[in-house]
């Protein structure tokens, strides 16, 4: 069955992912040692990886191999995971739980969760920077990509603050899109553009990889407002029924449980629509798209 393949696929790039991040890590016993130690308390607690994933099979889709998009890979999860730490502090969402253990600030203290999150960010860019297997021209526009998705008007940190403002206001099913593509689909857009720089990507694959990217993006977050209203903790390894509690805009509050679920199919079809459009075969993003879909955690 080609999904138990895919399955074994996403296993070994996990490990190969996880192996990488280990080297580029400092140590717990570096000093100082709390700020590591909280540094590799998030990474290291059994996250999807799907961000790093993206990145080397788009890059294997145009004939990158993977040993030279692994570091660029490990960028995308540094950048990822500082933004799940911030995300969960107490003046964000004010979550205790996540990737099933206890936040960041929860076992290390505030201070430490926030520098935590300040070093991984410098850390995914030096990553990057510092690949002398990759040219310095294309590093450069690895760097542009990934930088412009995190902290840009239309970047990551962007729709974290329009999130954050949604708790307080009515939010219009067009705010709402924007909140999904700046806070999520951006570096997943991101994500796949890179690999796709990697290999050798036509113009116009990149503008159909574009469309892939917000479609995916899209996905990714209704698919996690849809978890948040219904999953376990267990399953989730982190709090369900945030949202609603946090009083947010998500799909669920705007468009209700079942009109949510056809919205993701609609968006899951229009996804492997693009693909299908692609100079190349992209059977393992399509089979990641359905993963996404189908995803319990
Ligand atoms: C959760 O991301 C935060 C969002 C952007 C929706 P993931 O669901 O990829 O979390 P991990 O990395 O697997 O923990
Ligand atoms: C967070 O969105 C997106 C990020 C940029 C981290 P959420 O707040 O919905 O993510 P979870 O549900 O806590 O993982
Ligand atoms: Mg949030
Ligand atoms: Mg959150
Ligand atoms: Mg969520």
């Amino acid at each position: 069955v080609p999904s138990d393949k895919f399955n074994d696929l996403l296993s070994e790039l996990r490990t190969l992912v996880d192996t990488r991040l280990d080297k580029i890590v400092p140590s717990e016993k570096m000093e100082p040692v709390l700020l590591h130690s909280a540094i590799r308390w998030s990474l290291f607690a059994g996250g999807k990886r799907i961000r790093p994933t993206l990145v080397i099979l788009t890059g294997e889709v145009f004939g990158a191999h993977r040993e030279l998009t692994l570091n660029i890979a490990c960028a995308f999860e540094l950048i990822h995971t500082y933004s799940l730490i911030h995300d969960d502090l107490p003046s964000m969402d004010n979550d205790d739980l996540r990737r099933g253990r206890a936040t960041c600030h929860v076992k290390f203290g505030e201070a430490a969760a926030v520098l935590a999150g300040d070093a991984l960010q410098s850390l995914a860019f030096a990553t990057i920077s510092q690949d002398e297997s990759i040219p310095a021209d294309t590093r450069l526009k690895i760097i542009a990509e990934l930088s412009r998705a995190a902290g840009t008007p239309k970047g990551m940190v962007a729709g974290q603050c329009f999130d954050i403002e949604s708790e307080q206001k009515q939010t219009s099913p067009e705010e709402l899109d924007r909140i999904h593509r700046f806070k999520t689909g951006a570096i997943i857009s991101a994500a796949i553009r890179s690999g796709a720089i990697m290999g050798k990507a036509t113009e116009s694959d990149l503008i159909l990889l574009d469309s892939f990217g917000e479609k995916l993006g899209l996905l990714f977050q209704i698919t996690d407002d849809i978890l948040d209203a219904t999953s376990s903790a267990a399953d989730l390894g982190k709090t369900p029924g945030k949202d609603a509690k946090l009083r947010k805009a998500t799909y669920i509050t705007l468009y209700g449980l079942d009109s949510t679920r056809e919205r993701a199919e609609k968006v899951y079809m229009q996804a492997l629509q693009e693909l299908d459009k692609l100079s190349r075969p992209a059977e393992n993003l399509k089979f990641l798209t359905e993963f996404i879909i189908k995803r319990n955690s």
